[in-house]
């Protein structure tokens, strides 16, 4: 069966009848908005590689996710920038650090906004890296102490519930156990699961003073040339315990999260990340793309591609544009 039977353009030609047929339709209630939570009060400082992306003090940072709640952004997750760095980023598991005062503040002003906290070692370690350094290498089972600290930390502050980023083996047991003991059994983790050591995290890593001293993360973050092994991490953190799972980065990732999507039955998430951003906005600034067509074209891309929620610093404009 084909031509002249067939005529897709059929189903193309009125406006109504394309909106009928559409397959996937994005809302705000799909978005994650990442925020950088700083120290010290009134504190809004520019990200140079991330425009409209900000360091914020809490009581900023409170102001924001009122705003993002309003436009029906459903959940932040915050990253913290902390004052002070060191080798075991005690700061990370500080009770009356950035992001539990952060957790806090934003609980207490704005209850019905999920607060998810990421849960990783790096912005707080003086060498930038996701765990304990020793003689050069980053050790695995000595950094899920800390891991599952920091996940406790955030919880007792009042986190809704906890992301770890680390890409260490064991994490997620590690936390989920720390949780239940403390009765926080109800409280969800967001895995990172599949996440790749990507040149996309750059002005990120800018944006939470995380780049590593020495090195790169290719020991522990996974290969951009693997598939397969997305599967088998994704696998081993549903074993272990993980709500949800992460593909990270989502742009060059769609397949990873095709094929999550395809194997498992957990809600899966896609990190639009900071590169993959600061690339639109690059563009858009010069003048050779719209930048909210191409942010609607991306998100729903990567929504078709099958995430069920979708971290994205384009959050607050995506939900302004859906809004209207
Ligand atoms: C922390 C972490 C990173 C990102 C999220 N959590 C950076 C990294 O792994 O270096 C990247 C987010 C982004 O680029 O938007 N481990």
């Amino acid at each position: 069966m084909s031509f002249p039977i067939h005529r897709p353009r059929r189903l193309r030609l009125d406006k109504v009848i394309r909106n009928m047929v559409r397959e996937t339709h994005l809302t705000p209630d799909d978005f994650i908005y990442p925020l950088f939570v700083t120290f010290g009060k009134g504190v809004r400082k520019k990200i140079s590689s991330m425009p409209g992306c900000f360091q914020m003090s809490v009581d900023e940072i409170v102001k924001e996710a009122q705003s993002a709640f309003r436009l029906g952004i459903p959940a932040v997750i915050l990253f913290g920038i902390p004052e002070h760095k060191d080798e075991k980023g005690a700061e990370a598991y500080n009770p009356k650090g950035v992001v539990q005062k952060a957790i806090r503040a934003i609980k207490d002003k704005v209850p019905d906004l999920v607060v998810i906290t990421d849960v990783c070692m790096c912005e707080y370690m003086s060498h930038g890296h996701c765990g304990i350094v020793k003689k050069g290498q980053i050790l695995n089972d000595p950094t899920l102490e800390l891991l599952a600290k920091e996940a406790l930390s955030h919880a007792k502050a009042g986190a809704d519930m906890v992301a770890p980023s680390d890409m260490m083996d064991g994490r997620i047991l590690a936390i989920r156990d720390i949780l239940d003991i403390n009765g926080f059994e109800n409280i969800p983790i967001m895995s990172y699961a599949a996440k790749y050591a990507s040149a996309f995290y750059s002005p990120f890593r800018e944006a939470a003073e995380s780049t590593p001293s020495f090195g790169d993360r290719r020991s522990y973050q996974m290969d951009p040339a693997n598939r397969r092994e997305a599967i088998k991490e994704v696998e081993l953190d549903i074993e272990e315990g993980a709500d949800i799972v992460m593909v990270k980065p989502a742009m060059c990732y769609m397949d990873i999260i095709s094929d999550v999507k395809d194997t498992f039955d957990v809600p899966v998430a896609a990190y639009n990340v900071s590169g993959e951003y600061s690339m639109v906005k690059a563009a858009a600034k010069m003048g050779w793309i719209d930048e909210m067509k191409v942010v609607m074209e991306l998100l729903t891309s990567i929504k078709r591609a099958g995430a069920d929620l979708i971290l994205t610093y384009h959050a607050v404009d995506a939900a302004k544009k859906l809004n209207k």
